[in-house]
């Protein structure tokens, strides 16, 4: 997937043109995967360009900090501001991603991390779907996401997103669109950047942050969306063999937002179509992100 060049990228404290965003070979970050970044979408409805759930994002970007031992000296009021005057610099017009990532830049060797400084940038470009509107086929697959004892799941870390990068790789080689991890319990954990949720005689489950989730802030909109709408939501660990035999499946992400499950492993979910479950939250979730129900 090409990514659409902009005009700015902001970073460590003014917007530079997009060529310039550029660090050291020797960061730290680089050799050691030591930063933290955040994936924001922003809806153009037409005349105006809405950031959804950009609080939420910003929350979780200085928790995800937080947890590494790294600051910024920016408040989330600022970083907000920052992120608004990026797009409004950028002039985008379409709907487009925010991708704000924090990281240990160029200072001593080793792996102690305090001897290198924080950096921060912020880059926001077009982006359509990220995965296949009409449903995924997807594999279960041979890498497991690493227990938060090992690796913190509630932040987005940047070294952790190797193991992603493996299942994506692993799936795309044997012909799949998405991978789903299992934790190292055995028990579903998510896909390599989306959560899932399954439907089972109409309950909808969705895997427990003890399966080793990242908490997603789209997970956490289409739970109240679906308990809004009179469905009932059980968080709980989920079998692989669920997976099989469950009515619906769909994964829930900023960059996936709602995207149908059609098949996992090679047995067909449901009948093969997306579900009406499915269907009501991805109709409802899409009104929301243009601000259309106030609620949400
Ligand atoms: C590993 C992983 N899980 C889940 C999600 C979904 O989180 P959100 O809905 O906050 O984008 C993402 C995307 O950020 C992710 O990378």
């Amino acid at each position: 997937m090409p990514i659409e060049k902009t005009d700015y990228i902001w970073m460590d404290g003014e917007f530079v043109p997009w060529d310039e965003a550029k660090i050291h070979v020797l960061s730290h970050a680089l050799h050691y995967g030591t930063g933290v970044f955040e994936g924001i979408r922003a809806y153009w409805d037409g005349e105006n360009l809405l950031v959804f759930r950009l609080e939420d994002h910003v929350r979780r970007f200085l928790n995800s900090l937080k947890i590494h031992l790294m600051s910024l000296p920016y408040s989330s009021k600022e970083l907000i501001e920052i992120i608004l005057t990026l797009l409004k610099k950028n002039r985008l017009r379409t709907s487009s991603y925010i991708r704000p990532i924090a990281f240990r830049g160029l200072g001593e060797f080793g792996l102690n991390p305090f001897g290198s400084p924080v950096q921060c940038a912020i880059a926001a470009f077009p982006l359509g779907a990220y995965l296949k509107g009409e449903g995924v086929r997807v594999c279960t697959s041979t890498w497991r996401r690493i227990p938060d004892e090992s690796m913190p799941s509630t932040a987005k870390t940047c070294g952790a997103y190797v193991t992603s990068t493996l299942a994506k790789a692993e799936a795309s080689m044997r012909g799949f669109d998405e991978a789903i991890l299992l934790d190292s319990r055995g028990f579903l954990s998510e896909g390599s950047g989306e959560n899932i949720f399954l439907v089972i005689d109409g309950v909808i489950y969705t895997t427990p942050i003890y399966a080793s989730i990242l908490q997603g802030i789209t997970r956490k909109t289409v739970i109240e969306i679906a308990e809004d709408e009179g469905f009932k939501v059980v968080e709980r660990d989920i079998l692989k063999s669920e997976l099989y035999t469950c009515e619906e499946a769909f994964f829930t992400g900023t960059a996936a937002e709602i995207t149908p499950i059609l098949e996992v492993d090679n047995r067909t979910v449901g009948d093969g179509s997306i579900g009406r479950i499915t269907s009501i939250l991805r109709e409802i979730l899409s009104k929301a992100v243009l601000g259309k129900i106030e609620k949400y």
